[in-house]
């Protein structure tokens, strides 16, 4: 996967439009569909990655702050494997908050390769990373990860740690979770891989974590339609849908829908959709996994098992893998 990179040639304007033909094709088709989706990477435009980190530092939202006090055991033990002069490669970086823990207990790391889809934001984060570690090299790498994406060529100084915290990994279905660690294991170049997994429990505990009382979660999932407006000019009315979490036990998924709230006509361009009242847009699905079922994953997908840490609860498991030897 990581392997067929095509460099799309042409100027910022050129990638842009590009970007925006995609965006719209990708909604168009989404609206189109049976159950009408639209593709969550599209939520993490400037606002939506602001409200992301609100989303954070929810007293609802438990995985963050779970796998900061996870990653702050675990980090000695890291740091001692993955050793001096180390590459660090972190999948969606957006405020690169636990990144700063790693960097910090690392013996002279030599390289942090951020990849996160939105630049702006990302530039921001690698220009504070520069002041707060002046000898790391910063080099950040703008796309989304589970496409095909070029990664700098390994300096061979030290081991290459890949970082994928945040239960990311639960945004992907199951069999494309599954595919898309066998990818990194034989393609990233990696030496270890430090990865963040959401675990199955409580449904209240799941669907309050995402449909907080403040509703900060639903402002985020809203503000997908605002942006659609934005640059694809529809004309949804914000007032007409409501964000709505259920926990799907069977498929073991927190799904996030936006519902609307009356029957309605909404434009994308030139393109009508009809929408019944309670009709939903399916806009994001969340997979939790139990620890022996994603150690399987990981392992069937080629990479060992090396060590995996909870919290005192079992909310969130960190797991550090080794490559595949080759
Ligand atoms: N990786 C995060 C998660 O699944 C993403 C996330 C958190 C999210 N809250 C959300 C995505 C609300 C969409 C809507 O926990």
């Amino acid at each position: 996967m990581l392997d067929k990179v095509e460099f799309v040639a042409g100027s910022d304007d050129e990638k842009s439009r590009h970007d925006r033909v995609a965006f719209r094709a990708s909604v168009i088709a989404g609206l189109s569909a049976d159950q009408k989706t639209l593709e969550c990477k599209y939520l993490y435009d400037d606002l939506g990655s602001d409200l992301f980190d609100q989303i954070c530092d929810l007293p609802e939202y438990y995985p963050t702050r779970t796998e900061l006090g996870i990653l702050e055991t675990a980090t000695p033990e890291i740091a001692r494997m993955v050793g001096s002069r180390a590459e660090l490669v972190e999948l969606g970086s957006g405020a690169s908050r636990k990144t700063r823990l790693l960097l910090s207990a690392f013996d002279t790391p030599s390289l942090y390769v951020p990849v996160d889809i939105s630049a702006d934001y990302m530039m921001d984060v690698a220009e504070q990373l520069r002041g707060e570690y002046p000898t790391l090299n910063v080099e950040p790498v703008v796309a989304d990860f589970i496409a095909p994406f070029e990664l700098p060529k390994k300096s061979g100084k030290g081991n290459r740690l890949l970082f994928f915290p945040g239960s990311t990994i639960g945004n992907l279905h199951r069999a494309e979770a599954a595919e898309f660690l066998r990818s990194l294991a034989t393609s990233s170049d990696a030496d270890y891989f430090v990865i963040g997994v959401d675990l199955k429990k409580d449904t209240a505990i799941l669907e309050a974590a995402y449909d907080d009382a403040a509703g900060v979660t639903a402002a985020f999932n809203l503000n997908l339609l605002r942006r659609i407006n934005r640059e694809l000019g529809a004309n949804f009315d914000l007032d007409r849908f409501k964000h709505k979490a259920v926990y799907n036990e069977v498929e073991g998924r927190v799904e996030m829908h936006l519902v609307s709230r009356t029957a309605q006509n909404v434009s994308v361009g030139d393109c009508e959709f009809e929408f019944g009242k309670g009709e939903t847009i399916h806009s994001e699905n969340s997979y939790k996994y139990g620890l022996n079922e994603f150690a399987d994953m990981a392992k069937a997908a080629g990479w060992r098992s090396e060590q995996v840490w909870t919290d005192p609860d079992t909310l969130f498991a960190v797991f550090l893998l080794a490559a595949p030897r080759p």
